[in-house]
């Protein structure tokens, strides 16, 4: 195994400084089907939260991508920090009535395949493997009014976040199965590549793009 796939495997997220698109898309290769390209540029005139400068709070993409991969295009000229939440460490912090609770939850997914479902649960055990799907914001309300719902909120908010930034080449991976994603306000405009990967299969389409 590569360093890379050793520190993705351990931490759920790996941070390349300054690489080629020689080396990014034999990254690429290495863990599997892109499913998705597109390119996330922030900008104060966008509408669209993917793509506007705000803040964005901590979530998942979309459950088919097991890894996202940002290539940083353009940095933010202030600000734009990409900050990551290990939501394994989270879910240890509850106890086993929360975590079977919170296993109950589902959060809504866009249906951008057909193979979407209309909602993942928060958490899943599969074959042994733990698997997070989370987005406040997609959460129904009466669930966001549980009270282990507000917990796990809480917990997430106010665990030691990884913060980082991208500058211009930089890579990063993430276990979209694990690690929940968000960032601080842009100033100015970034410009990232972002691919989603999945190991095992490619969907059989793709009925329209988030941006
Ligand atoms: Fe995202």
């Amino acid at each position: 195994m590569k360093n890379w796939e050793i520190e993705l495997k351990e931490l759920g997220f790996c941070h390349i400084k300054n690489q080629t698109e020689n080396q990014l898309n034999d990254i690429i290769f290495e863990l599997g089907n892109v499913i998705n390209e597109t390119d996330v540029i922030a900008n104060s005139e966008s509408k669209s939260l993917v793509t506007s400068d705000k803040y964005l709070d901590f979530h998942t993409d979309n459950h088919l991508a097991k890894y996202i991969i940002w290539y940083c295009i353009k940095p933010a000229e202030e600000g734009g920090y990409s900050q990551l939440c290990d939501a394994e460490i989270i879910f240890e912090q509850l106890n086993e009535k929360e975590k079977n609770e919170l296993s109950k939850i589902h959060v809504y997914e866009h249906k951008m395949y057909p193979e979407n479902k209309n909602s993942n649960p928060i958490v899943r055990e599969t074959n042994g493997k733990i698997k997070f799907y989370y987005s406040f914001w997609l959460a129904r309300e009466k669930y966001r009014k549980l009270e282990v719902f507000q917990k796990w909120r809480e917990l997430i908010q106010n665990s030691n976040h990884t913060k980082l930034k991208l500058e211009k080449s930089d890579l990063l991976i993430i276990d979209n199965h694990r690690i929940f994603h968000g960032r601080t306000d842009i100033k100015g405009e970034r410009n990232l590549k972002r691919y989603w990967i999945n190991p095992d299969f490619k969907p059989t389409k793709t009925l329209y793009n988030q941006n």
